[in-house]
């Protein structure tokens, strides 16, 4: 059993170091890595995150050492996967009257896969504060870094930051502060940015503005490496790394349409695309000279190609330029599928079919989920009759996407 590890006046660390080469996101954790959860021993007791799944017990055995569980008043959770929530099922049953305090997209999931339809919830909203009996806990939305439901909590007191997965490092080491490892940790560091983070680099941003309003002296992650030395140096590294590193990158749209809706989501992409610094070309296929289509398309770092349905098949005069793309060699580009149409959209779908027989990087949203876990990046891009509302949101996310894959180097 660990001695107390003290970060701040009643401020203790109770989380998990698991030494196995841990399966994690498709990777192995070849160093294991650290659940670290934390208890704010104030007059209103308060455990923020938890451990993995698997050692949900050892950690409630662990926490008793330091506190009569049933004395907790609030269990904080940044953030939903249950290698930090996976103790909560175990905790809640031994503190009864615990409040779980989390955002509003986290309750169902908490509550579905720990069964807690019972208990009570706090919602807490970006910039709530919460009074624990001698210290104020601050929280500030994180969404997608790296799930949607995610948030960071930050002691007002102590300037103390609990991010989650945010600023962790995947070592399971006995010397938790950074500061007393006997090595630099900045490779480590790096390199679990590289695997977590940087998919979902667009929303550092967020967490960018939300620290500027923070004064964080030190940093209290839930893996690895508990930061209270060189804070500035660890926030710049996100900035810096998940800056754009790319620049002068090209995109080719190419639309058919009926009624123009079509024209409408291209025009739309390439407008987002232009906010990012992308330069966008479009053409209807229908009016372009096909040889000027096939030279933009040889000079694109990505290629977009949509029609709207009519009778179930494509529109106008399409399908001779995707059979040409067929025997090109595009090695090296991202497409991807898009169009309007009105209750089946089979359009789409042929024209997702006649890319995938190209060489290029072709996204899907089945390739997205998987890459990334993020759930609202369709593609093909499929837009009922005008783009409007809901569904512009779908331009959105799906241009930023493509924007992110062009402009990272990673
Ligand atoms: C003659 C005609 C046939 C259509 N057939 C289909 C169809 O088979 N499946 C479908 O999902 N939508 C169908 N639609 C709906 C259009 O795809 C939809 O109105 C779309 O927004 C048109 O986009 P556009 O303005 O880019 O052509 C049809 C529309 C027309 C006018
Ligand atoms: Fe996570
Ligand atoms: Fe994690």
């Amino acid at each position: 059993m660990m001695n107390k590890v003290k970060l701040a006046e009643n401020t203790y660390w109770v989380g998990k170091i698991d030494d196995r080469e841990v399966p994690f996101h498709r990777l192995i954790l070849a160093k294991g890595t650290t659940y670290n959860a934390y208890l704010l021993h104030t007059s209103k007791p308060t455990v923020i995150d938890t451990v993995d799944l698997e050692f949900g017990r050892e950690f409630v055995e662990y926490l008793s050492t330091h506190i009569d569980p049933s004395e907790i008043q609030y269990i904080v959770i940044n953030h939903t996967e249950p290698d930090h929530s996976g103790g909560l099922a175990a905790l809640a049953g031994r503190a009864p009257n615990a409040t779980i305090v989390c955002t509003e997209m986290a309750v169902d999931e908490l509550k579905e896969m720990y069964k807690l339809h019972h208990r009570n919830f706090l919602v807490v909203r970006d910039g709530d504060t919460l009074d624990i009996g001698g210290k104020t806990l601050k929280f500030k939305e994180t969404p997608y870094l790296h799930t949607a439901e995610t948030m960071i909590t930050y002691c007002m007191e102590d300037k103390m930051l609990f991010p989650c997965d945010i600023f962790s490092s995947h070592v399971a080491t006995e010397s938790l502060f950074a500061d007393e490892a006997g090595f630099d940790i900045t490779e480590d560091f790096i390199g679990y940015y590289n695997a977590i983070i940087h998919p979902h680099r667009r929303y550092v941003r967020t967490l960018m503005k939300a620290l500027e309003e923070l004064d964080v002296q030190m940093i209290a992650p839930s893996h690895g490496f508990i930061l209270r030395t060189d804070i500035e140096k660890y926030i710049d590294l996100y900035d810096k790394l998940s800056a754009n590193t790319v620049e002068d990158k090209r995109v080719t749209i190419i639309y058919t349409t009926i009624k123009n809706n079509t024209k409408k989501v291209a025009e739309q992409m390439k407008r987002i695309f232009e906010e990012n610094q992308v330069e966008a070309q479009v053409f209807n296929a229908d009016k372009a000279e096909q040889a000027e289509m096939i030279a933009s398309i040889q000079a694109a770092d990505a290629v977009l190609i949509g029609s709207s349905t009519k009778y179930a098949d494509m529109v106008g005069g399409l399908e001779d330029l995707l059979i040409a793309m067929k025997d090109m060699d595009l090695d090296g580009k991202i497409a991807a599928a898009f169009g309007s149409y009105g209750w089946s959209g089979e359009a789409i779908e042929v024209i997702q079919d006649y890319l995938m027989q190209t060489n290029m990087n072709v996204q899907s949203t089945s390739k997205v989920i998987k890459t990334t876990g993020m759930t609202h990046v369709e593609f093909p891009v499929r837009i009922r009759f005008m783009p409007k509302g809901e569904q512009t949101k779908k331009i959105e996310h799906a241009t930023a996407f493509i924007t992110d894959l062009l402009q990272s180097a990673i």
